[in-house]
């Protein structure tokens, strides 16, 4: 009852009016994406399940950002993507959702959730393959990840990702490396956490891949999803933007924020699958933003390239962490805000989403974990 009567002060989005700034502001103070049925983690459609990233966005928090603040058919680009959740959901509510990111593990499974086919003709190409692993060497495999698997699963999944290269099957990739290591039955890996892999403890069982990964894929399309779409990610630096001056309504994004989060070595194994060796590693390393001293000069940089793409009078909005150092706090927002009205940007406020409780930093400083919601104009 209590959520029907916050949501009939929300405007009816069939009526495409926009909102103004104050009124934006007024609505994402309501913080709509903590009330029942939004604040389950699981909320959102199944697709956003496809695999897990440290730093993802709630697929709750991106609708709301999204229905506020925009109307459909806008053109919505989120410079650091991740995993996709805000083109996605852009996507799925009717607006053309652009993604960004460099990492190429995040670019892989932004990728697969806009390679959209028949669920019937991904299950018959897993049908059809034909598994021969005899000719599979695991040699060059490093070490590290043959203690994940039994040696003829790491066998199964090396011939299924170099067909699904090669055949350019990019959502059974997404859903390959979805369950490429966890703690289910459903997972290839000896038990695991999902997320980063921890070194498992038990020796790895052989698991066989295709039946896991058809289980998988009729997950992933359990709520379904147009097949057609006019979104669109790229494998690409925001410093740098793949696209035309002036072709964005909106941007909405949660940028990394200095050095709290490691976007390689938390996707170690996953990135390593996609071919990242120690190296390769190192090299991204150096191109993501995650310095605790550059982060700012990196992020002015982003800005002038937000300037550009933005159309005149835009919105950004960017949720950022605060970084947490010792006995001081970091206000990244604030930080970030003062760098961008240097370039141009009009701020309208910082929101304070404060975490529940449970979701504290698990640390000796006993703070609780706080988004803040930077809401800006291009001009
Ligand atoms: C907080 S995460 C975004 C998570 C995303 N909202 C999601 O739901 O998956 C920040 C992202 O910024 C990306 N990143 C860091 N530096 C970048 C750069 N120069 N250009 C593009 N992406 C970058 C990282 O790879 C990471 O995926």
């Amino acid at each position: 009852m209590k959520m029907q009567s916050s949501l009939m002060v929300y405007p009816n989005q069939k009526t495409q009016k926009s909102l103004t700034l104050n009124e934006i502001l007024l609505y994402i103070n309501k913080a709509y994406w903590k009330k029942k049925p939004y604040k389950f983690q699981n909320w959102g459609n199944w697709l956003h399940r496809m695999s897990p990233y440290v730093g993802k966005i709630k697929p709750a928090m991106a609708y709301w950002l999204i229905k506020i603040a925009s109307k459909e058919g806008q053109v919505i680009l989120d410079p650091f993507c991740g995993i996709g959740t805000i083109p996605l959901e852009a996507d799925l509510l009717g607006r053309r959702g652009i993604g960004v990111d460099l990492n190429p593990y995040a670019f892989s499974i932004s990728r697969a959730k806009f390679d959209r086919t028949p669920i019937e003709e991904q299950l018959k190409w897993l049908d059809s393959v034909k598994l021969d692993i005899s000719k599979i060497s695991i040699n060059d495999c490093s070490p590290f990840m043959k203690k994940f698997y039994h040696p003829n699963t790491l066998k199964e999944i090396i011939f299924l990702r170099d067909l699904m290269i090669q055949q350019k099957k990019y959502f059974l990739l997404g859903c390959l490396l979805g369950i490429i290591h966890g703690h289910r039955p459903g997972h290839l890996s000896a038990v695991t956490s999902l997320v980063i892999p921890f070194e498992p403890k038990a020796k790895a069982e052989y698991k066989e891949v295709i039946p896991r990964l058809k289980d998988k894929v009729k997950r992933m399309y359990k709520d379904g999803f147009p097949l057609k779409t006019d979104g669109k990610v790229f494998l690409g630096d925001a410093r740098k933007l793949p696209l035309e001056d002036a072709s964005v309504d909106l941007v909405i994004s949660s940028p990394p924020y200095f050095n709290t989060l490691d976007y390689v070595n938390d996707n170690k194994l996953r990135l390593e699958f996609l071919g990242y060796d120690e190296d390769k590693k190192e090299e991204l390393k150096k191109w993501l933003i995650q310095g605790k001293d550059d982060y700012l000069g990196e992020m002015y940089k982003v800005g002038l390239e937000l300037k550009r793409v933005i159309k005149k009078k835009g919105i950004c909005i960017f949720v950022l962490g605060d970084l947490h150092t010792g006995k001081k706090v970091i206000n990244t927002a604030e930080e970030v805000k003062k760098i961008y009205e240097t370039i141009g940007f009009k701020t309208y406020g910082i929101i304070e989403d404060v975490m529940p409780k449970n979701k504290c930093i698990p640390s000796i400083y006993k703070r609780l974990k706080m988004d803040r919601i930077l809401v800006m104009t291009n001009g």
